[in-house]
């Protein structure tokens, strides 16, 4: 019935469907899955069926989020909750003393806490945000530096969707729906109230990233428009997990996320008890190597509206909640063109890490693991040396190659949080890069 978590990425165990939020089955033992109906009166093998929704119930139907879950316990037999010690660094983003509003443009040098052995939760560190859940809205930004594994503890966010950037180390990510590993260049997301782990596949190595919240609607992938029916991310790149059921033989623990608090429940074994399930709300992993970039062959360039993965829509047409914007390899050959991205004023908010490589409006100076903030209207751009490269270099065709910058924009700006601005890895410097 269950399988055996050997935290290999080459295990047969990992297999993927692939598609974007499709309905899926999946089912480990046969006849697990009902056939023609989701709740039958008597599930197979013992289970219990239970429905998780994603969306309201009446949401449009290419909004409609649900799963049916077959598992060996109902979730809410391991509902008692109690009150977890408050996260040192995991804010809530509701509690305004945490955070200092400021229109200064930030940036962070790699997140390297000293004396630091952690897991994946222990270490989340919230570095800004711009909502909360209660509000439906928005979205808080942290980073993890884990060196330890989840192993017996598991996360269940009632309050966000989850994406994981990872920076450096690769993850095995068991979740409620299935296993998958998630290494730089990939992304994980874990939608609303999934449950799952983090556990690291080089423990004692510490593993870096990036952790959105996304208090708002899921992701979807962004319409095409003049582009046409093809580029950017494909539906077909994404992979969701088969079904997995763990078995441990030990007690565990839920960790709950709930209004920006931490709340734990107790459960005999692991929750990720799930034999079968068929549905389209179920998490997700991708490759930004696999992400088909268009831009200009032309003259100047597009907006980096261009360069979006996936996007969480406010109800404003066209107006982001956050979206996931990748900036990847790629041919340069814009004539009569600086072709650094411009300076400019925005009224959307911009927070970006670097994933890997170099990021050409600051060749030097921001670095993998490193952070930024430019809030609505906030000035930016090219640091001098870049500008002054940018301007007198001979415009033949070039690869922009071996680098992955992200960035995740959203129309509400960013409140940072005072632990960030105020820690060892804020650049006081960074203005100084802007002497023209
Ligand atoms: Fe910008």
């Amino acid at each position: 019935m269950h399988g055996q978590n050997s935290l290999n990425p080459n295990s047969p165990e990992l297999h993927y469907l692939t598609g974007f939020q499709n309905h899926f089955e999946t089912e480990i033992i046969a006849g697990a899955l009902p056939k023609n109906q989701n709740s039958p009166q008597k599930p197979a093998h013992g289970l219990f069926s239970e429905q998780l929704s994603g969306s309201a119930f009446t949401a449009p139907r290419n909004h409609n989020l649900k799963s049916w879950l077959y598992k060996k316990k109902p979730s809410v037999a391991f509902s008692q909750f109690k009150r977890a010690a408050p996260h040192p660094t995991w804010l809530n983003p509701a509690s305004p003393e945490h955070f200092e509003i400021t229109p200064e443009a930030l940036r962070s040098h790699p997140f390297a806490p000293k004396d630091h052995d952690k897991t994946f939760l222990e270490s989340i560190t919230t570095f800004t945000q711009n909502g909360n859940a209660q509000q439906r809205a928005g979205s808080a930004i942290s980073m993890y530096y884990a060196t330890q594994s989840m192993s017996t503890q598991y996360l269940c966010n009632a309050d966000a969707e989850m994406m994981i950037v990872p920076n450096t180390g690769d993850l095995f990510i068991t979740t409620e729906m299935g296993l998958m590993t998630c290494a730089p260049l990939q992304i994980a997301v874990i939608p609303r109230g999934i449950k799952f782990k983090v556990d690291l596949i080089n423990p004692g190595i510490p593993a870096r990233g990036y952790v959105l919240e996304n208090f708002g609607a899921p992701f979807q992938l962004p319409e095409l428009g003049p582009i046409g029916s093809n580029g950017l991310a494909h539906a077909r790149h994404f992979e969701t997990p088969v079904a997995f059921c763990e078995t441990l033989g030990t007690p565990t623990t839920v960790f709950t996320r709930y209004l920006g608090e931490l709340f734990t429940t107790a459960h005999p074994d692991s929750p990720c008890d799930t034999v079968a399930w068929h549905g389209n709300y179920a998490p997700y992993r991708y490759d930004l190597r696999k992400f088909n970039t268009i831009n200009t062959v032309s003259y100047d360039h597009p907006d980096p509206s261009i360069f979006t993965v996936l996007t969480s829509p406010t109800p404003q047409a066209g107006t982001a909640n956050v979206d996931f914007v990748i900036f990847p390899p790629r041919w340069m050959v814009a004539e009569n063109t600086f072709r650094p991205p411009y300076f400019h004023r925005n009224t959307m908010s911009e927070f970006m890490g670097l994933i890997t490589g170099q990021y050409d409006a600051k060749p030097e100076s921001f670095r993998p693991g490193g952070a930024s903030l430019h809030n609505c209207m906030t000035p930016h751009g090219p640091d001098t040396k870049s500008f002054e490269s940018a301007t007198h270099r001979n415009l033949a065709p070039e690869k922009l190659d071996h680098t992955m910058a992200f960035m995740w924009e959203s129309a509400y700006p960013y409140v940072p949080a005072k632990q960030w601005i105020n820690s060892e890895f804020i650049d006081r410097d960074y203005p100084k890069g802007w002497a023209f």
